[in-house]
């Protein structure tokens, strides 16, 4: 074998670790990698048509009608633009999540451990093509670039893959800069108190917080009161802030229409306690990114879908 091939060996071998490399859930290895994985926190300043910050957070498995009916959920929608005509792509969750990122489920009709191959782009690739810096949040990820599901607490669900948006993507995946930004609310905190955080954000809380296994007040509780202060806070919602919280599904028995809210500085003060009856999907969560910093196209489903502006 030739030298090029055995260093063209040691490279793939390298890229197929690195899709697999953090899944140990043994508390040894996750110490080890807690003290050796690498985290990044990008910063940019890409100037958007309409916004320069855009935060996306997902809840989980829960209809419209009832999403709208919780208190706590109906306030947050007096506090920005709510819309009225949101729905979700398919059941169960994981490709719902995958459509958030790619615009398109890619085949994948369930929640089993899922790859995409590494010649399908996401958001992602659009995003650092431009410039624009990047995370994803997931609660109680033991540590940055966690490639699997985690539970801390005995008997309760904390961290799951399949709430991460990124993590089917061997695109991602194999890279260890992109690991490095799929991180923990601990670092989310630290990048809020630093004034680090980037400007496209993809947020998912624990598994009790998003309503998965408990129900639609704790999440419209959590909801609230975590948004609340960041709203406040212009280390998170500085000048043309977009925040879009909304579910990644509704029940497998309704029209799979969900409950969505635009908030933060971006909404203009005229709109703010008003609703939007255009019909959109999680395909216009990479619509809306791509036309704010013209960031061309996936070629998927993006391609026909409706801009929150
Ligand atoms: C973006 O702008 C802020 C405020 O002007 C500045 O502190 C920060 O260093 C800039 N970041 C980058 C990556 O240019
Ligand atoms: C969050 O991630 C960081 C970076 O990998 C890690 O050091 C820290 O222990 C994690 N926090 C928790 C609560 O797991
Ligand atoms: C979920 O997050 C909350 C804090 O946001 C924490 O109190 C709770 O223990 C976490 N995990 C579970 C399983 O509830
Ligand atoms: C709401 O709907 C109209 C179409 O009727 C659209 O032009 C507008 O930009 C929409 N979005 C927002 C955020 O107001």
């Amino acid at each position: 074998m030739s030298h090029s091939s055995i260093l063209l060996l040691a490279g793939l071998l390298g890229a197929a670790s690195a899709q697999l490399q953090y899944t140990s859930t043994a508390t040894s290895a996750v110490a080890a990698a807690r003290a050796t994985a690498l985290t990044l926190s990008p910063t940019s300043n890409v100037t958007g048509h309409t916004f320069d910050r855009y935060v996306q957070i997902f809840l989980e498995n829960t209809d419209y009608s009832k999403a709208i009916a919780d208190t706590n959920l109906a306030y947050l929608a007096s506090q920005g633009i709510s819309l009225t005509n949101y729905y979700a792509i398919t059941h169960p969750s994981q490709p719902n999540y995958i459509a958030a990122v790619g615009a398109s489920t890619f085949g994948c009709t369930d929640d089993s451990f899922y790859r995409i191959g590494s010649s399908t782009k996401s958001i992602v690739d659009l995003l650092e093509t431009a410039g624009v810096s990047w995370s994803v949040y997931g609660e109680d990820m033991p540590y940055s670039g966690f490639e699997a599901n985690y539970n801390n607490k005995a008997g309760a669900n904390d961290y799951v893959r399949k709430h991460n948006p990124v993590m089917s993507y061997d695109s991602v995946t194999s890279n260890l800069n992109r690991l490095a930004k799929s991180k923990n609310f601990t670092q989310f905190d630290k990048e809020v108190a630093a004034n680090t955080l980037p400007q496209w954000m993809f947020i998912t809380p624990n598994m009790t917080n998003d309503a998965h296994d408990s129900s639609i007040t704790v999440a419209g509780k959590w909801a609230r009161n975590w948004l609340t202060p960041l709203l406040a806070n212009t280390h998170f919602n500085k000048a043309r802030t977009l925040v879009v919280l909304t579910f990644d599904e509704g029940s497998t028995s309704g029209t799979n229409q969900i409950y969505s809210v635009l908030l933060g500085s971006a909404v203009p003060a005229a709109k703010i306690g008003t609703t939007n009856s255009t019909r959109f999907t999680h395909y216009s969560l990479t619509k809306t990114a791509e036309l704010n910093w013209d960031l061309g196209s996936l070629g998927q489903n993006d391609v026909g879908a409706n801009a929150f502006f």
